[in-house]
């Protein structure tokens, strides 16, 4: 495995330590058995500051640290990374910056990511890299190692021809990709741009699924492009869901905003991405309409920090912070509030409590990957009741399809799909929710890397004679 970040958090242990602890996503978990079973490494940065650290186990996990210094943070992680691809793969809500220092320093990160694997990858070993970080990393594997059979999963959109044509290094980034046998995307549309633009912007040749370079190519492997949308670890939250503290949590948490009739949420990374400014205009109009009744309602919305030293975020979080202003000044009484806004990032377990705690959840991204906030939800009511609101521009709109489905740019629109969410009746609540649990039930996170490494592993690569170790 590689990605731009090793699955653990930094704690401080009680004797004032530092140490880490496994993070708690549904990635690892799913991914640790296979990971064990086959002696598997995980490559990324630890978290650290121009800090060397040796390789290490966390739990059933050999954790190899990919160490980055200030200048990388700066160019490859908040420049390149999340001030030019972010911004351009999420349908340039905020326009990329395109700057050849940060290209430079991306491929320079690129190279070391690829050179850690180098070293540790058995022959014919299987490298599954992720995310928009590492877009160079198959090519750079292919090209030292013709043995690897080598994965790669988006985790992000990726965007029509007509935008992705505005990045200067726009071959470089789609050759990089295809250096791998299989490249996975949330959604069958990503995979088909991600063609196209192979099409247009380089010499492969495509049909169907699958890119063919041109026999006078450096690399001669097939590159094939497939929808697999990730998932939940289902019986995790579902397990959580039915704690009786969890419960009991959710039913203080009710208390202590004191028993609005309805409790509306939003769990985000604070990102422009997420559409919290138009879900908090659409919630504020909904209260000074007085379809909402400010004593009544209650928003809680989880706003986790994110990517803090990047300018568009800083200005997001003052824009965010205005609106909630307003609205809390405009709304709120001595004795309710109507919105709590949460500026933290909070453990699974908390966040399982909000889920069941919550009436509606509010998903509005202007465009999502996935959104598995949304996923988590429905595995988290199993008691059948709760509305999930979900933007159209998520790829979990593709597969919650019982949700109430909006686009959050028609504020008209929001506003009367959240009432239909406030008022709807509690048996179409419980039908609509066990029909997406059935669903999810069957489509974990599980099935979602299961399905991938087989695909993967079926390709015949056409394969080189093993390097000697
Ligand atoms: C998204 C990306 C991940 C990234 C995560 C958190 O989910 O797809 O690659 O790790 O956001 O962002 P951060 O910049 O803190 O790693």
């Amino acid at each position: 495995m590689v990605a731009n970040r090793l699955p653990v958090d930094r704690v401080t242990n009680p004797d004032g330590t530092q140490g880490f602890r496994r993070s708690p996503g549904g990635l690892v978990t799913a991914l640790e058995p296979i990971m064990a079973a086959s002696d598997g490494a995980w490559v990324g940065w630890h978290g650290g500051i121009d800090e060397e650290l040796e390789s290490f186990d966390k739990d059933d996990i050999h954790l190899v640290p990919v160490p980055l210094n200030e200048d990388d943070l700066e160019l490859y992680y908040e420049g390149f990374s999340n001030s030019t691809l972010w911004p351009l793969y999420h349908d340039v809500i905020v326009p990329p910056a395109y700057h050849r220092t940060w290209w430079d320093r991306y491929k320079k990160i690129n190279q070391r990511f690829a050179e850690a694997v180098l070293r540790i990858a058995a022959p014919n070993a299987t490298v599954w890299v992720h995310d928009y970080q590492l877009q160079l990393v198959p090519r750079l594997l292919r090209l030292a190692r013709p043995d690897l059979k080598i994965g790669f999963f988006l985790h992000i959109p990726f965007p029509a021809a007509s935008l992705f044509s505005q990045l200067p290094w726009r071959r470089q980034i789609l050759e990089g990709l295809a250096g791998a046998d299989l490249v996975g995307f949330q959604r069958e549309t990503d995979a088909t741009n991600f063609l196209r633009c192979l099409r247009r912007f380089t010499d492969y040749q495509t049909k169907g699924h699958e890119a063919t370079p041109r026999p006078e190519h450096d690399l001669q492997n097939v590159c094939r492009a497939d929808a697999h949308p990730i998932s939940i670890d289902y019986e995790q939250i579902k397990r959580l869901s039915r704690d009786p503290q969890i419960i009991a949590r959710a039913a203080q948490i009710r208390h202590e905003l004191g028993n609005p009739k309805t409790i509306m949420l939003g769990v985000d990374r604070l990102d422009y991405t997420k559409g919290i400014r138009h879900r908090l205009k659409t919630y504020g109009e909904l209260l000074n309409d007085k379809q909402l009744k400010a004593g009544e309602v209650c928003l809680i919305q989880v706003a986790s920090p994110s990517r803090e030293n990047v300018e568009t975020y800083m200005e997001l979080r003052d824009q965010v912070e205005l609106m909630v202003g307003q609205i809390t000044g405009q709304f709120d009484t001595l004795s309710h509030t109507t919105l709590r806004y949460l500026h933290h990032s909070y453990p699974l377990k908390e966040m399982i409590a909000l889920y069941l705690a919550a009436d509606v959840l509010l998903v509005t991204a202007l465009r999502d990957g996935m959104n598995l906030v949304a996923k988590e939800y429905v595995a988290a009511h199993q008691d059948g009741r709760g509305v999930l609101v979900l933007s159209e521009f998520t790829g979990a709109a593709d597969q919650l399809t019982q949700s109430v489905l909006v686009n959050p740019h028609d504020i008209d629109g929001m506003k009367a799909k959240i009432m239909q969410a406030v008022n709807m009746p509690e048996a179409e609540q419980a039908k609509r929710m066990k029909r997406m649990n059935h669903h999810l039930e069957e489509y974990d996170v599980a099935r979602w890397s299961h399905r991938f490494l087989t695909e993967l592993a079926q390709i015949n690569t056409n394969s080189i004679p093993v390097v000697p170790a």
